[in-house]
């Protein structure tokens, strides 16, 4: 399949809603990252999603709308801390968890008897989800496993060839995924961090639960609250070790490990701006050590870097946890696939 480059004009944005419209596959901007739409309302045009992407069949899939009036039809009911969440965060990167009403496909909800639904803030985004006359379901538009892609240039390496078009709208503003949390358990949870922190969600719901798998790995046989989150992911093909700790602790520790392993040869350091001059190895940065905003925006590029430049181990500095923080740690500790050391203070 011949997979079309569409620009940020009115007439490939209809273009690409009469392809959505029609069944088919567009990988689309957004302000987080780019995702991979269907018709959310098209069991058969949301499967093609599974295969495009080579995705778990058991991972459900977020529904993005372009008028809140379109949540109503897509939930069972709309609860009172849920009105109050979109109302301090819609349009945004924020995804919301409810049970979910007879029209969703069982592809939509992997099975589950819920359903998340985001509504973006990008202009052109809404205006797509417009032109498709439907709401979208749209994971991020990488092959599974992979960093989500913050670029049409991104998107066009994972999906050329998969898809029948990628929509070029820029680079995404924010960079990682929306902040997931579900109103369907008794207390509301996080299940993913993203651009909306937990302070400021707390601030709203008043009571808010972290997600185990938030910060850390499930045991064997827990089950996932957001299947999403139990894979490896957003990993590039070198082995990357999080190594907590200071910037000399940091140092000593790349250096005692690449004279042991190989001279250090294909081995890189992702680490914060400015300390390129000390850490004796190959460096892809991601933003200064306090500025978490830009690490999210610069994250899965950094990934896709090191990939590039031929990385076969990476050593990276632990972000922040704090804030936004909270999401470029979590998204760093799957591509680590939860390898963390913490380096000894001598
Ligand atoms: O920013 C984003 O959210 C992007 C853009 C394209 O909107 N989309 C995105 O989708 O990141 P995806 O499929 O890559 O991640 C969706 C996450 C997964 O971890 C999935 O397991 C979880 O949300 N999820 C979706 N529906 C769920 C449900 N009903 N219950 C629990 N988790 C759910
Ligand atoms: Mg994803």
């Amino acid at each position: 399949m011949e997979t079309l480059l569409l620009q940020n004009t009115k007439k490939d944005i209809l273009r690409a809603g009469e392809i959505l419209h029609s069944g088919g596959l567009v990988a689309i901007p957004t302000e987080t990252v780019y995702g991979l739409a269907a018709n959310a309302l098209d069991g058969a045009a949301v499967a093609k999603i599974f295969t495009a992407k080579g995705r778990p069949q058991d991972n459900p899939l977020i529904v993005h709308i372009s008028h809140i009036e379109q949540w109503s039809r897509l939930v069972e009911s709309i609860p009172e801390n849920a009105k109050a969440l979109a109302q301090a965060f819609w349009p945004g990167p924020l995804t919301i968890i409810l049970p979910k009403s007879g029209i969703i496909p069982d592809e939509v909800s992997a099975g589950l008897d819920t359903v998340a639904v985001r509504f973006p803030s990008m202009r052109t985004t809404r205006r797509i989800i417009d032109a498709a006359g439907v709401p979208l379901a749209a994971p991020s538009a990488n092959l599974s496993g992979s960093p989500s892609p913050t670029c049409a240039r991104h998107t066009m390496d994972d999906m050329r060839g998969r898809i029948d078009a990628v929509l070029d709208g820029g680079e995404c503003n924010f960079g990682v995924e929306s902040t997931v949390v579900t109103l369907a358990t008794p207390v509301p949870r996080l299940l993913r961090p993203g651009a909306v922190t937990p302070e400021e969600l707390r601030e709203v719901l008043g009571e808010l639960e972290i997600d185990d798998a938030v910060l850390g790995q499930l045991k064997e046989g827990v089950q996932a609250a957001s299947p999403g989150m139990k894979y490896k992911h957003y990993s590039p093909k070198a082995e990357v070790t999080i190594v907590k700790g200071s910037l000399d602790g940091f140092v000593r520790h790349v250096t005692r490990e690449t004279s042991e392993n190989d001279g250090g040869k294909n081995a890189f350091a992702l680490c914060f701006d400015g300390e390129e001059c000390v850490i004796p190895l190959h460096c892809v940065t991601y933003g200064k050590q306090d500025d978490s905003l830009t690490q999210s925006h610069r994250l899965f590029t950094a990934l896709r870097e090191l990939d590039e430049q031929g990385a076969e181990r990476v050593y990276a500095r632990c972000p922040s946890t704090e804030g936004v923080g909270m999401a470029v740690y979590n998204r760093l500790l799957r591509a680590a696939g939860f390898s963390v050391v913490t380096a000894s203070n001598e």
